[in-house]
């Protein structure tokens, strides 16, 4: 996807309240320029840790928050009261990078569903009922192309964005005649610490970021950005092939 962010059709980004939730991460501070550039002019950005998602962006209002804990989710609802936040982007996500034979594979995979999973239940628990009741918005999480098919060399992680795609399938039926538009995002590897680890071709955050704000702006459901439309195009044409060569690193 690319294309011109102002002006398209549906969402008016410069008229909206737009929540970044993670936004301190790669992805996250990626977004938050691109949307400053689209000229989005009331910006919340959170992090985990109070201080990381960075002050530097003059109008970008920042808070911390830690999406694994339902109160702490309220809690930030609460601050956010009389914004009128139309649009929720959750980038928040961790990557253990373990393979199930690792000794603190289940220790890793437990923090991993904390807030891959149940991070996201806890945010659209809280904020999927205020956009409904304000009479709608987005509700956009970063998944993975690793929703769909399971790397065994970050087994658990895939297994939480499968999860994830799977209850962000679940949020949409539940939210849509509320007027709440749920928007999964399914990249392969992004250029960011998260991926530091991995090798081979991966997107880069800015590039990404351009296309989640055009998403956004067009109304779309699904985002398969960059190379991981043509990636969901092998997997959709032949899974099982697709299963046996994300195997192949992990064998021997
Ligand atoms: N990088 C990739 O290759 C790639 C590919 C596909 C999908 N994704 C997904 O894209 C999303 C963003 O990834 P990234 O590459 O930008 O990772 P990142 O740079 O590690 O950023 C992760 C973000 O999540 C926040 N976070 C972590 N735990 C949290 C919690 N419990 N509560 C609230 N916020 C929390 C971090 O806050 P702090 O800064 O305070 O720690 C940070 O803002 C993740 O969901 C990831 O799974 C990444």
């Amino acid at each position: 996807m690319g294309g011109s962010v102002e002006g398209s059709v549906g969402l008016d980004l410069k008229q909206s309240g737009i929540l970044v939730i993670g936004g301190s991460g790669g992805i996250g501070s990626a977004l938050v320029d691109r949307l400053c550039e689209a000229r989005a002019t009331r910006i919340v950005v959170t992090s985990l840790r109070p201080s990381a998602a960075g002050a530097h962006r003059p109008g970008v209002m920042v808070e911390s928050v830690d999406v694994a804990e339902l109160a702490s989710v309220r809690s930030l609802a609460e601050r956010l009261k009389g914004l009128d936040i139309s649009v929720v982007i959750n980038c928040a996500g961790v990557n253990g990078n373990r393979r199930l034979r690792a000794g603190d594979a289940l220790e890793i995979a437990r923090r991993e569903m904390d807030v891959n999973v149940f991070g996201l239940m806890n945010v659209a628990a809280v904020f999927a009922p205020l956009l409904a009741g304000r009479g709608g918005g987005t509700f956009m999480t970063v998944l993975s192309f690793l929703s769909h098919v399971n790397l065994p060399l970050m087994a658990s992680y895939c297994a939480s964005k499968a999860a994830a795609h799977s209850l962000t399938q679940a949020l949409r039926a539940e939210w849509r005649h509320h007027g709440v538009k749920v928007c999964g995002v399914y990249p392969t590897a992004v250029d960011t610490t998260m991926s530091s680890d991995l090798q081979g071709p991966k997107q880069s955050p800015a590039d990404l970021a351009a296309n989640m704000v055009a998403a956004l702006a067009g109304g779309d459901e699904e985002l398969f950005p960059g190379d991981a439309a043509a990636a969901h195009a092998e997997w959709m044409r032949n899974p099982k092939e697709m299963e046996r060569a994300m195997a192949a690193a992990v064998q021997g």
